[in-house]
């Protein structure tokens, strides 16, 4: 949600802003503004829409002269992608900006107490309200101001502050929201996630909740919310920097599905140890794997979906009760913990508001966390007991493919490690898996080779209205997700549905030459979902399907089948969900959309 640069050091920092709001641009993007202090003059530009405005209206920056900056793309919480409501907010005066991202929930109490001061507001943004805050508390020390701020605000916030008193200090504090502070060569910069530094330095530092940093070009101090100086460790980040870089695909979704089957090799490899999976990060829980009563999975959007998926392999290979969970749902409603139960979140970006709130909510009961998590030191691996990393790499696009690849593989890997720990898999069966598991990135790289007859069924659909998506016991897990990626960068809506739910109510809605995908890769539900398949073809739907090669008796009834190469049951999910990604890919594509930036969407939601 919302990308935020800042920089200090001797280099011009409008250019530096601008390149690395360009890397975040996938967090969001509905307006665009940054603040440039020569040392005398604070100047600033904002606008509605995309990046590129603000490049141009500053000639790539040009027109903001000055070694001190702050920049932020938004994705609005609090009144509409306006110039007025853009960021940086400034005090009065002008003698202090502010870029946010998170939210403040308190804020129409304070601006009203402010208002009864006099203060005055031009926006309709809760972050206008930290600008008038720090000029009320403001007399000499920023940090003062800002820690008077932070004790005063409830809600979330990554917040770049520039005080015109102190020419060539950057001050940065974060609470729940991602900030990490880059130290260069030329300067020190803050950023929301690491590609918008990685141009320009490897060794971040992340600031913990409710920190304050005090940043120059050539020095960087951290205090803590009682001012107390405080030291943070020096990370070095080890991506390659074309990692983060389209790599000459036309968009990001396209480098990041082709990049799946060295993902699948990147996090399964190294777990892979003398014919059995090991995790590192668990070496010490035999014990509560042994004894766990209960996995209760908690996620949002596609890392959802993924935990679905796990839930079938889980409970097939391991006989573990499984439950998942959104984690928006589970951090309210008191959940009902039982002994020996074990939490484990997922997320790709490891910032996601409702999952991290859902860490807490359990941690808070005693109750051991894991996650699943693909961003190198984001806040959930600072939360939980345990991380367990996808090595998928920087996921620009704001629709995941090879992070959700990762995490369902990390779930079958978990499986197998809990089935065998508590004497459920048989070491026939273990060496079948892990052959398997080896075998399914040349399986995906050969699905991903057959694009083309892909992208051919696709331009057919680019003009659908809804399409349906049906699956039984796990292939209703790839149903979800392939629905998920259909609606979020196509806009087309798209449902999924369990196969033999669809004829309680829903069937209803197909009609002549309504598209219906039915995957079906689980042997034992074949011909259940075969009779699915014959439901709706004889209400008029068109069907493309999604099987087991050697099942072309499918082609009796449905219309455009895509095989898939053959492997155990629980690991078609890996593969059924490649031309399902790179049809939702062409729709969008198709009709001519930003596939990489879907409207009204961010890569990482990180507030409620
Ligand atoms: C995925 O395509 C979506 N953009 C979205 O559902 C995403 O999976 C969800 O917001 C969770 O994000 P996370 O994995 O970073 O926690
Ligand atoms: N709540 C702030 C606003 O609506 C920041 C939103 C964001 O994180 O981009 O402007």
């Amino acid at each position: 949600m919302c990308g935020i640069v800042g920089y200090t050091g001797k280099s011009q920092a409008a250019p530096i802003l601008l390149d690395g709001l360009s890397k975040l641009e996938y967090r969001g993007y509905d307006s665009a503004g940054m603040a440039v202090f020569d040392g005398k003059k604070l100047r600033s530009e904002k606008t509605p829409g995309r990046l590129n405005a603000l490049v141009e209206m500053t000639h790539d920056g040009e027109l903001l002269p000055g070694t001190l900056g702050i920049g932020h793309t938004r994705w609005a919480t609090h009144g509409k992608a306006t110039k007025e409501n853009a960021h940086p907010h400034f005090n009065a005066a002008g003698t202090v900006a502010v870029v946010h991202n998170g939210i403040i929930e308190n804020y129409l109490s304070i601006r009203q107490r402010l208002e009864k001061k006099g203060y005055a507001f031009k926006s309709e943004t809760d972050t206008e309200t930290i600008a008038a805050m720090l000029d009320y508390y403001y007399e000499k020390d920023p940090i003062e101001a800002i820690i008077k701020v932070l004790h005063r605000v409830t809600g979330s916030y990554a917040l770049g502050i520039i005080f015109t008193d102190h020419p060539g200090v950057l001050y940065a504090a974060r609470k729940d929201s991602p900030l990490i502070v880059g130290k260069g060569r030329d300067g020190n910069y803050i950023a929301s996630d690491v590609p918008a530094v990685l141009k320009y330095t490897r060794d971040v530092y992340y600031i913990r909740n409710e920190e304050i940093a005090k940043i120059t070009g050539d020095e960087i101090s951290f205090y803590n919310i009682d001012a107390d100086p405080v030291t943070e460790e020096l990370h070095t980040i080890e991506w390659d920097v074309n990692a983060a870089d389209k790599g000459g695909y036309e968009f990001y979704m396209m480098k990041e599905m082709s990049e799946q089957p060295k993902v699948l090799r990147d996090t399964c490899d190294p777990r892979i140890k003398n014919g059995t999976i090991v995790f590192d990060e668990l070496v010490k829980d035999e014990k509560i794997i042994k004894k766990a009563s209960k996995l209760h999975i908690v996620a949002c959007g596609s890392a959802y979906h993924a935990g679905i998926s796990g839930k079938y392999v889980i409970e097939g290979m391991a006989g573990i009760p499984v439950e998942v969970e959104l984690a928006s749902e589970f951090r309210y409603r008191n959940p009902v913990y039982i002994p020996d139960e074990i939490v484990i979140a997922v997320s790709q970006s490891g910032e996601t508001a409702d999952t991290l709130a859902a860490i807490k909510e359990a941690k808070a009961n005693g109750v051991p966390v894991w996650a699943i998590v693909n961003a190198t030191g984001s806040s959930m691996t600072r939360e939980a007991d345990r991380t367990i990393y996808t090595y998928a790499g920087p996921e620009i696009s704001v629709a995941t493919t090879k992070a959700y690849s990762a995490q369902i593989a990390v779930f079958y890997m978990l499986a197998m490690m809990f089935a065998k720990t508590r004497g459920r898999l048989a070491p026939e069966r273990e060496e079948e898996y892990i052959e398997d598991l080896k075998r399914l990135p040349e399986q995906v790289e050969f699905l991903l080779g057959n694009k083309e007859r892909v992208q051919k069924f696709a331009n057919r659909y680019i003009a659908a209205h809804d399409v349906y998506y049906i699956g039984r016991g796990i292939d209703y897990g790839i149903a979800l997700e392939a629905s998920l990626k259909l609606k979020e960068i196509s806009y087309v809506h798209a449902e999924a549905y369990a196969a033999g739910e669809l004829k309680h109510g829903t069937i209803s809605l197909i009609e002549k030459n309504t598209l219906v995908t039915a995957i079906a890769t689980q042997e034992e539900l074949y011909d259940k979902t075969i009779s699915n398949i014959v439901e709706v073809k004889s209400r008029g739907a068109f069907v493309m399907a999604v099987t087991n090669v050697g099942h072309s008796d499918i082609e009796e009834n449905a219309d455009f089948v895509i095989y898939i190469p053959s492997t155990n049951k629980y690991f078609a999910n890996s593969l059924a969900i490649i031309p399902l990604q790179l049809f939702a890919y062409y729709v969008s594509a198709g009709r001519g959309y930003d596939v990489d930036h879907p409207r009204n969407l961010a890569k990482s939601v990180t507030v409620e």
